[in-house]
């Protein structure tokens, strides 16, 4: 067992979802994820809480709570940094159906200051979103869109946010801590900080003679190419195809043939670099591409990732706090100890 990434460790039961690694599936409350694909974000979130409050008014609500704090949050030096204040911003009697139904408030908030209108409680959560973000009416192929990406990344096994969240809800500390500590989990790299740099590695594809060469150079240097590999999947990660498909249908051909190519070019190199791993495409990739299409700058992707997995973190609460028990795993001491009467007395001598 790989003891530095608890590779292998079961640390919960859960009824949430079921990630098979080998088979490339990934299972939602009984829904696979190609069943759920066509499903707007309110399903996702009845199906992982239950009888929940109704979205609209949850948006509503944020607006008042937030309002004080619009210009702040505009303020902060980047979306993510923006995003976490704004939560900081909310009270700490936060509710988990709270949480979810002010991430696109929150989003708003960081955009565009002072000059949020209130959201619309009849439209759609994903429909909003865009309204609160773009000010304008969205299309009905982007509200598609963009609520296929908010329920394909809504949950996902014990990923590293969600273990940071049911860490903290172990403790019994609130919803709003439990975010917190899963934001910044999700701020990594390895985790969904990933399709910013997707994006500059497609930017950087793009002008390139040779992606093969080029990609080959980089993996030769020990760097790793982003939207690839996954701890779970050995195979191709299913959510990056249910993506893909999501931008086929925004129709935006010209970036799409630039993925498939980058994708096949990378999936080359890294059989060749690495026969003995499987590192295929992973849901980081697409997204890069889907959101960039829907017209977000790549500082967005990462908090566009939080409003969607606020389901999966905030169920993951919900299910924690049910078993009650504190999560306290053991660590081996590798370190120093006192030297025994006996060993200072032989170098002494
Ligand atoms: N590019 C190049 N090499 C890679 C990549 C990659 N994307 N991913 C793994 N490898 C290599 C590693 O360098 C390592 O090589 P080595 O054995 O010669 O040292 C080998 O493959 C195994 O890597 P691990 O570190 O064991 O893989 P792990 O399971 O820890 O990593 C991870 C999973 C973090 C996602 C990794 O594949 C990675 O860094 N990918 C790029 C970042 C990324 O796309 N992150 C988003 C993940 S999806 C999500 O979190 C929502």
């Amino acid at each position: 067992m790989n003891l530095t990434g608890l590779d292998d460790v079961t640390v919960a039961e859960t009824r949430l979802s079921d990630v098979d690694g080998e088979r490339g599936e990934l299972l939602v409350a009984g829904h696979t994820l190609d069943s759920m694909a066509d499903w707007d974000y309110e399903s996702a979130y009845r199906l992982l809480l239950g009888e929940a409050p109704d979205l609209g008014q949850l948006r509503e609500k944020a607006y008042l709570a937030l309002k004080p704090c619009f210009a702040l949050l505009q303020a902060a030096p980047s979306p993510l940094e923006g995003l976490r204040l704004g939560l900081a911003c909310l009270p700490e009697s936060c509710t988990e159906y709270e949480l979810v139904g002010a991430f696109p408030v929150l989003l708003g908030a960081v955009y565009r200051g002072d000059t949020l209108p209130p959201p619309d409680s009849a439209a759609s959560h994903g429909e909003d979103l865009l309204k609160l973000m773009f000010g304008k009416r969205p299309s009905l192929d982007s509200v598609r869109a963009l609520n296929t990406y908010l329920v394909t990344v809504c949950e996902h096994g014990m990923n590293a946010s969600t273990f940071a969240a049911r860490v903290v809800a172990s403790t019994g500390a609130t919803p709003l801590a439990a975010t917190l500590a899963a934001l910044g989990a999700l701020s990594g790299p390895l985790h969904g900080g990933a399709p910013g740099p997707v994006l500059d590695l497609l930017d950087e594809m793009a002008g390139c003679p040779s992606p093969a060469q080029a990609l080959e150079e980089k993996v030769r240097k020990g760097q790793r190419l982003m939207g690839f590999g996954h701890r779970i999947y050995r195979t191709r990660d299913p959510r990056a195809d249910v993506l893909k498909q999501a931008v086929r249908a925004l129709d935006q051909t010209t970036d799409l043939q630039l993925a498939e190519k980058v994708e096949a070019a990378a999936l080359e190199v890294l059989r060749a670099a690495k026969p003995d791993r499987v590192l295929d495409t992973n849901v980081e990739f697409y997204t890069a591409v889907l959101l960039n299409a829907l017209g977000f700058e790549r500082s967005w992707f990462t908090p566009l990732f939080a409003a969607g997995r606020i389901l999966g973190w905030m169920a993951h609460y919900k299910e924690q706090r049910e078993t009650g028990r504190l999560l306290r795993p053991k660590s081996r001491y590798v370190g120093p100890r006192p030297q025994t009467e006996s060993e200072r007395v032989s170098h002494e001598v």
